[in-house]
């Protein structure tokens, strides 16, 4: 498993590997979820490529970009047991030069969501992914739905801006009790890894209303948010139930709404979702 610090390390590795080439962004600290992404590329593809970088653009001033859980030791580990071909492992001095001054910002679908609580982090993901894209030129980059806005921008983006290659998106791997894996499951207690369920639960819940023929969204928005108050630690950032393409706000469910959360558990700020009538 070749190592590639700068971007003229990695632009010389990639000319070196055969086509179709799979890639992986992250930001390390590396769990299932990250894990399937590679595996999935390393089935579909000749060569797999995988980045680890913590982007500061992505993070908000009083967000977690200083305390976020770094391991870059164990994540190489991992990534060549998976047998990854490359690892890109920039520096923000090199990614974010002070003369850059260009940024992606993909408008609409970055309104809603993460992107109405996280003003500028879509900006700072498209940006990075895109910069990421120019270095590594992937055939294919795998994404997870776990991060459902992300990877419909990143799809939009790469639409949009008719980049040469194919976005796939792979289903959200989770804890054996249905919690979604995330890096940041790190930050919470033996009480808030409980009390986190109430995410899993909520989504269960709404699956349940509208198998049992309720298509009300606010009638399932508000069971749903019942239930997440039931909770003590538990703070809604947002429910939502939107339609999968535009991410606007629905009345009526149809077969493909995304329904989706952001709650704080304590201090951790953690996201889910599942689409009705789709993949989870
Ligand atoms: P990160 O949170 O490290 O996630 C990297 C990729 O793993 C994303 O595509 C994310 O959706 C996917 N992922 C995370 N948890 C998952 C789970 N439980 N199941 C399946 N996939 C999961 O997302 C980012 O990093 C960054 O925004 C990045 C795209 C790297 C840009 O900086």
């Amino acid at each position: 498993m070749k190592i590639a610090r700068t971007i003229a390390e990695m632009k010389e590795i990639r000319r070196q590997l055969p086509e179709p080439v799979g890639f992986v962004p992250t930001m390390g600290y590396l769990h299932e979820g990250h894990l399937s992404l590679v595996r999935q590329a390393r089935t579909e593809c000749k060569s797999v490529i995988a980045s680890i970088f913590v982007n500061p653009t992505q993070f908000g001033p009083n967000e977690d970009f200083a305390s976020y859980p770094r391991n870059t030791e164990r994540d190489l580990a991992l990534l060549e047991k998976e047998s990854t071909d490359a690892v890109f492992m920039p520096q923000p001095e090199e990614m974010y030069p002070p003369s850059a001054s260009s940024w992606i910002d993909v408008e609409g679908i970055t309104d809603q969501l993460e992107g109405a609580s996280r003003p500028g982090h879509f900006r700072g993901v498209t940006t990075v992914v895109a910069k990421l894209f120019n270095i590594t030129e992937p055939t294919r980059a795998y994404f997870g739905q776990k991060d459902a806005q992300q990877a419909l921008v990143i799809q939009k983006m790469v639409s949009d801006l008719n980049m040469n290659l194919e976005v796939i998106v792979a289903h959200t791997v989770r804890e054996p009790d249905g919690l979604a894996m995330s890096s940041r499951n790190v930050y919470l207690s033996p009480e808030e890894r409980q009390s986190a369920l109430v995410l899993w639960k909520s989504l269960n819940l709404a699956q349940k209303l509208w198998s049992d023929g309720e298509s009300d969204a606010g009638r399932i928005r508000q069971q749903m948010i019942s239930l997440i108050e039931s909770e003590p630690s538990a703070q809604i950032d947002y429910v939502s139930i939107a339609d999968t393409g535009t991410l606007e706000e629905l009345e009526q469910i149809d077969n493909s709404s995304l329904v989706s959360m952001a709650v704080r558990i304590g201090k951790t700020r953690l996201i889910d979702n599942i689409i009705l009538g789709g993949q989870t």
